[in-house]
Parts: C-alpha cells; structure tokens; sequence
C-alpha cells in the first residue's frame, strides 16, 4: 500500500523551538556592516549595542523608565542573574509547569537553599494563578516552551504588590503582549522569537527592581557576570551597551538586523500577528485530525509559539517511538526539521510558530503531517 506524499513542500522546513528559523528576508550577507575587529568599548561598537537595546524598548513598548541590558550566558544568564541578585529579601513563590521552569525551582530550592512555596503543575496544564501570592517575589515562565503552555495574559498579576515579579519570557516575548507594570524582571535571548544567535541575553528591570537591586546585597557572593550593582548603585553602563563583558558584534549586528525585520512586518503587532497565525493553523489541523492533540489543555493558555502536540490515535502501540519516527520521517524528507518533543517533555511535536516562520510554510507542512502519520500506523502494524 503507498501513501501518496503532498504535492508541495515548504519552502523552509525550519520549525526549531531554538535557535528558531532566521527571519524570512535573511542572508549572512546583511551583517556586512557588523563591527568586527573592533572594540564593543569604541563609539562604533557602543552605538550597535545602545541601538540594540533602545530598538527592543521601541518595539516591546518597554517604558522608559524601565532599564534594557545585554548579559552574557542567553536567557539563562539573565534569568540567574536576576534570581542571585535579587531574591532572598523576601519569601519567594515559584511556579513551573514544565522544564524551563522547573529548572528555576532547581535554582532557588537547591542551589539558592530558599524556602521557597513552589507550585507545579504537570504538561499541558498551569498551575492555579489565582492562587498566587504577591506579597512574596513570584518566578515564572511566561510560556512554557517545552510544553506549550503560556499564561492566558497578566490579569493574575496584582498591580499593587509587594514582591517581585521575575519572568523567563524568553519564548514569548516578540510574540505575546508583556503587560510591563506587572513585570519586575524580564529576561529573553536573542535566540528565540526574533531568529537571533545564541549566547546573548536581555535583562528588563522596572524602577522596583532597581529599588531592590540597591537597597539589598544578598548573603551569597556574586560572580562578577552576575554583578549589575557596584557600592550599592546601579552600574548604569551596562543598561546603555556598556556589556559586563565582551559581546558578539556579529551577534550584535545579526539582532539589529532581525529589528529591522520586525518594524518592517509592523513590530510587535505584526510580529503577534504572525505568530498567531501559524499557531491557528496547526490548531486547526487538530481540530480536523482525531488522531492528534493539542498538549494544552485549556485553549486559553494554548501558546502561539512553541506549539507541542501529542499523538491520541489509540492504535499507536509505543508513544515516544512513534513521535520519534513520525519527526524522523519529516526530517529526512526536509519537510520539517527539529519538531520532536523536547527530551524532558511528554511523547509528541512540538512546532516552532513564531513570526519568522511564514504561515505558507506551516501550512505546507502540515499535510506532510498527516501523510507521515498514516505511513508509520501502516509501517508500526507490518512490523507486529
Ligand atoms: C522558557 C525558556 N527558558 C530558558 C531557556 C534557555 O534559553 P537559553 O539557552 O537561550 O539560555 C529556554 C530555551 O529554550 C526556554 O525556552
């Protein structure tokens, strides 16, 4: 029995939940202008970073009284960062719903030894936000890369709390609205929603934040690429490009390309929008698939960038063997590259949906899918 294959095949088959697909538009050769062999201290590399960060405040709406830097070590610097820095002043809630976020509750329980009040939830569900405690400081990952659940918005968040918030938004942010007066710390990487390289990350403090960072010292000791405070004051440098330490210029010039990119897809409106749009099409497919699932449970929390689907067809003997061949299929017919579940999360896909991933590629892909699908029920039933 042969199974016809589409017709069609994307023209990027880049579906990475990280590093995620370049933008559309892009080719080494727009980072010609990039200040290679030159000093990240000379006016030439200052100018790069300062335009890099006063681009983001531009496009995220970041307030102007909130400080935008460029650490070292991606989204996970700049989460650590914030978490050595600045917890320990108060009780501490963490919440998690899948690795990334678990991997901060490992943070602060073991490594930190805080007593924090952690609050976990399985894949594919969140935990009770109504529940939340403001009066400590609150951890969380805005969306859950590696299970596809994000928070349905920042209604949960008290505007008049007494903690801080600290949020990984490293897969949301360019993607989703961040609601910045409930957002205390906000990290992300370049590497994520806008296409970037890795090894980059980006620190958003509110004035509340400062406030603590200079009013606190915390009992541990502090690496110097965790250190944004010197004598008690904010080392303002590194929140106008005066980086801790060295950065890529071609990191530098490939993010103020991918800005670019995004003001001419109508910022973050744009940017939203797109994204939406390649998450609603995979949600589509599952509504007119029974044998597939989004992992998200409530479609309210149902992220609209790394969108992870589980197999339900209940003649699949071996889950995680038959997402695996199912992604290995894709794979070697370059229809879809990098869409296996992440290796800590449940048996399934998981599909990069962010704006620089063109929606005629999603939907070229998908019936790839389906026809996957159906060669290894076939492929599974002739090896039983
Ligand atoms: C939610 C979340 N947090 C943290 C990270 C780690 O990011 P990085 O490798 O850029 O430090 C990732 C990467 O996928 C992520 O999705």
């Amino acid at each position: 029995m042969t199974i016809d294959q589409p017709a069609t095949r994307p023209v990027n088959p880049r579906f990475s939940s990280g590093p995620c697909a370049k933008p559309p538009v892009f080719d080494v050769s727009k980072l010609a202008g990039a200040a290679l062999g030159r000093s990240h201290r000379a006016a030439i590399g200052k100018d790069k970073l300062k335009a890099a960060i006063e681009g983001t405040r531009e496009i995220l709406g970041i307030p102007a009284d909130y400080r935008i830097g460029i650490v070292p070590a991606s989204d996970t610097g700049a989460v650590e960062m914030a978490l050595w820095s600045l917890l320990g002043a108060r009780k501490v809630e963490m919440l998690a719903w899948e690795s990334f976020g678990a991997g901060w509750v490992t943070d602060v329980v073991k490594q930190l030894k805080l007593d924090a009040e952690v609050k976990t939830a399985e894949y594919g569900q969140i935990v009770d936000l109504a529940s939340v405690d403001f009066d400590k400081d609150v951890v969380f990952t805005w969306n859950g890369t590696t299970s596809g659940v994000r928070v349905p918005n920042g209604d949960w968040i008290a505007a008049d709390r007494q903690g801080l918030t600290i949020c990984d938004a490293t897969s949301a942010a360019f993607a989703m609205d961040l609601p910045w007066d409930k957002l205390d710390v906000t990290t992300f990487s370049w590497q994520k929603v806008l296409g970037g390289e890795a090894a980059h990350g980006m620190i958003v403090l509110s004035p509340r934040a400062v406030e603590r960072l200079e009013s606190y010292t915390p009992a541990w000791p502090l690496p110097k690429i965790f250190r944004m405070t010197k004598g008690g004051k904010l080392i303002e440098g590194i929140f106008k490009g005066e980086t801790i330490n060295t950065p890529s210029m071609l990191a530098v010039e490939d993010y103020l390309f991918a800005l670019d990119w995004a003001r001419s897809v109508g910022g973050l409106d744009g940017l939203i929008a797109r994204a939406d749009a390649n998450a609603q099409a995979i949600f589509d497919f599952c509504e007119a698939h029974d044998w597939i699932a989004n992992l998200a449970e409530d479609a309210a929390t149902r992220s609209n960038t790394s969108v992870c689907l589980k197999f339900t067809d209940a003649r699949i003997q071996d889950g995680a063997a038959f997402a695996k061949a199912v992604a290995k299929r894709l794979e070697a017919e370059g229809v879809a590259l990098d869409i296996g579940a992440y290796r800590d999360a449940p048996a399934g896909l998981r599909i990069w949906c962010g704006g620089t991933v063109e929606t005629s590629d999603v939907a070229a892909m998908l019936p790839w899918l389906a026809w996957a699908f159906k060669v290894e029920i076939v492929a599974q039933a002739q090896a039983a």
